[in-house]
């Protein structure tokens, strides 16, 4: 055994025991946010305090008050301010910074692109001016149905400039999925792409979007960004435009960024929910800017001389938040990747760390497991010293892979901001700030100064350090969500009515997550206690999943489960009972795989059907879930006794063993 072997068991077996882990003295010597007292200042001028978000910003007219919470849970935020996010985000930027990269685009095949922010200005403005000419007004939803091309910041930001909200849908949701989301919300314009690469192959995505938009009940505009080229499999249609064409139409126009109040849609963003439609969470341009500001600043220590990455997806709020809003408030250099951490090879990440020197990495848990899996030779072919900070977010990340990147990534000088928040949260809410925190593997911590969540139980009140209950958040927050579109009731039922207990006279807003909390208020987040799956980061509804899988003639039933699963967090199994003379065959199983592709995607892809002749039912009807889980993860099945037929869950088990 060499010595470099020896001292890396040494170090393994340090890191193994240790379980808390103070910032590098590196890293505080330059943080944007050191000074512990941060959090006594938040809660002794709260609300006052968030007037430290606010000022990260422009405002054209400053606010009159903070908050309004006169009609809760409908808060209003930096009342009366106003302001516009692309002039935030684009700018106000160009005096001190205009041939400073805003994006550094990389895309799959190895080609590159660098929009420096008086580039990104010329384009933001031209598209502005072409959307402008279509007809889009102010306060019109715009859907983007784009993968991770510069162009969809760019419709994003010309959106946000005209002040007409965006809906972004992932490009990895079906035809169906899209469909749905423009219908929701009364969308007739869609910005999308002739197609994407993937692993180096032209995958055809205009196809997905002309099937969505037959299914869309009002005529829509579409344009079309080329990113195939030659490649792109049909031509334009008459009433399709190119986005190209459109950008040329206008070239060198300007558009004056339209005055917005704070309370002012900037975009929405559909989410799973318990029932089977998605809910349209609603963003606010005073607010939620500000809080992504803050976050960025506060969270992810960016300065503008920065580059930065987050490997999410724009297609989700993560990336909204952390790709886009944050980083381009704060003025620095954001990266995006179009392709996969393992095409060509699986140093990809290593070697554009490397080549553009990234100074921040964000990725999710479910990455770090593969990069893991796949062993450090990857990242310990590169240069990896220009990080300074680690950050995670998406679903609990276990100690081991918290070691794992905090060594092999981090090289022991980086702290890791392990982020807990959601799509309605709008930013982060639960992490360490790195300047000032130790951090604890495995949990996210206490929450930001300013946020206030608990863990309660079922009563609503606190648990004791180290039991489990219900993460609840006791405050409302600038970038939290103002409704769900067009659904104020639903807003009310599904996030606010557990807790608002009249003789406690308070508005609590509940997550849907299970969480611990420890001795020093460390908040661990366990995962979703609501009917919502947790697939590789990404969130999906059981309930659309079955409404899927029940669409499919000869399925009696279905339920849907989430499995443990050890690279993806969690995986789909779906039960399923069939009707009288359907044949149980791998094709039928085949073909509810499809259907749950074509209503939502491949995300959804069921790991496992399994057909059942019964679900486990107590005596009132409802399918025991919790049970199904245990079957699929091959655990002690839990209590029984309720079921209408216990029997019933040794058959599903013997079944499951048996396919
Ligand atoms: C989960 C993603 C543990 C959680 C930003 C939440 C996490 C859901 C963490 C929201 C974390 C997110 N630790 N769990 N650091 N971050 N989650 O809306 O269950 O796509 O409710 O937003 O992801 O998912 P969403």
């Amino acid at each position: 055994m060499s010595d470099e072997s020896e001292l890396d068991v040494e170090l393994e077996a340090r890191l193994e025991q240790q379980d808390v882990f103070e910032p590098p003295e590196s890293f505080l010597e330059q943080a944007n946010v050191t000074d512990e007292s941060i959090y006594e200042e938040f809660e002794e001028n709260w609300p006052g305090a968030w007037e430290r978000a606010a000022q990260l910003l422009d405002w054209e007219q400053r606010w009159d008050r903070v908050l309004d919470d006169s009609d809760e849970p409908f808060y209003e935020w930096f009342v009366d301010g106003k302001l516009n996010a692309a002039q935030n985000c684009v700018d106000r930027h160009l005096e001190d910074r205009g041939d400073q990269p805003a994006i550094e685009w990389i895309g799959e095949l190895g080609e590159t692109r660098t929009y420096t922010y008086d580039e990104l200005h010329r384009k933001v403005n031209e598209f502005a001016a072409g959307l402008r000419a279509q007809g889009i007004e102010e306060d019109d939803v715009v859907a983007m149905y784009m993968p991770m091309v510069p162009e969809l910041p760019i419709a994003m930001l010309a959106c946000a400039r005209i002040g007409a909200p965006h809906a972004v849908v992932f490009a990895g949701f079906s035809a169906d999925a899209l469909a749905e989301r423009m219908n929701a919300s009364n969308s007739r314009h869609l910005v999308t792409v002739d197609g994407y690469y993937r692993r180096g192959d032209a995958l055809d995505h205009l196809s997905k979007a002309r099937d969505g938009l037959e299914l869309v009940d009002e005529e829509a505009t579409t344009i079309v960004v080329d990113r195939l080229g030659d490649d792109a499999e049909s031509a334009l249609a008459d009433e399709e435009l190119d986005y190209d064409t459109l950008i040329d139409e206008h070239a060198g126009a300007t558009v004056e960024p339209v005055t917005r109040d704070a309370e002012d849609m900037l975009f929405l963003m559909y989410t799973s929910g318990t029932t089977g439609k998605p809910k349209g969470v609603k963003h606010t341009t005073g607010g939620y800017l500000s809080y992504a500001a803050w976050t960025s600043h506060a969270v992810l220590d960016i300065e503008p001389d920065d580059t930065y990455w987050c490997s999410a997806d724009i297609g989700w709020i993560t990336g909204h938040s952390y790709i886009v809003y944050g980083p381009l408030a704060l003025g620095t250099t954001t990266v995006m990747y179009e392709g996969t951490p393992d095409y060509p090879e699986k140093d990809r990440l290593w070697e554009i760390v490397d080549e553009y020197d990234v100074t921040q990495l964000y990725t999710a848990p479910t990455a770090i497991r593969a990069f893991m899996k796949w062993g450090e030779e990857y990242p310990d072919r590169h240069d990896l010293s220009s990080l300074r900070l680690l950050g995670t977010v998406g679903e609990p990340i276990n100690p081991r892979a918290w070691k794992w990147y905090y060594k092999h990534i981090g090289n022991e000088s980086c702290p890791i901001v392990d982020t807990w928040w959601q799509t309605e949260t709008g930013g982060m809410m639960i992490t360490t700030l790195p300047g000032i925190s130790h951090m604890k593997p495995g949990s996210a911590g206490p929450p930001l100064p300013g946020v206030s969540a608990d863990v309660v139980d079922t009563a609503g009140d606190p648990v004791e350090a180290g039991d489990a209950g219900h993460l609840i958040v006791n405050k409302p927050w600038p970038g939290m969500l103002r409704t769900l579109y067009r659904n104020d009731e639903r807003f009310i039922g599904e996030y606010w009515d557990e807790y608002s207990i009249p003789d406690r006279d308070r508005w609590v807003y509940f997550p849907e997550d299970g969480a611990k909390i420890d001795g020093d208020g460390y908040i661990t987040v366990l995962g979703r206690v609501d009917d919502v799956l947790n697939v590789s980061g990404h969130r999906l509804g059981t309930m659309e999943i079955e409404s899927a899988i029940v669409g499919v003639e000869g399925v009696a039933e279905a339920a849907v489960v989430g499995g443990d699963h050890e690279m993806k967090g969690e995986a789909v199994y779906g039960y399923v009972i069939t009707e009288e003379g359907q044949d149980e065959t791998d094709a039928f199983r085949e073909e509810i795989v499809a259907a749950v592709e074509d209503a939502i995607g491949p995300i959804a892809r069921p790991e496992q059907v399994i057909f059942t002749p019964e679900l486990p039912k107590t005596r009132s009807g409802k399918i025991m879930r919790r049970l199904l889980e245990d079957i699929a993860n091959e655990d002690e099945l839990g209590n029984t006794s309720t079921l209408r037929n216990p029997n019933v869950v040794h058959d599903i088990q013997s079944k499951v063993q048996g396919d």
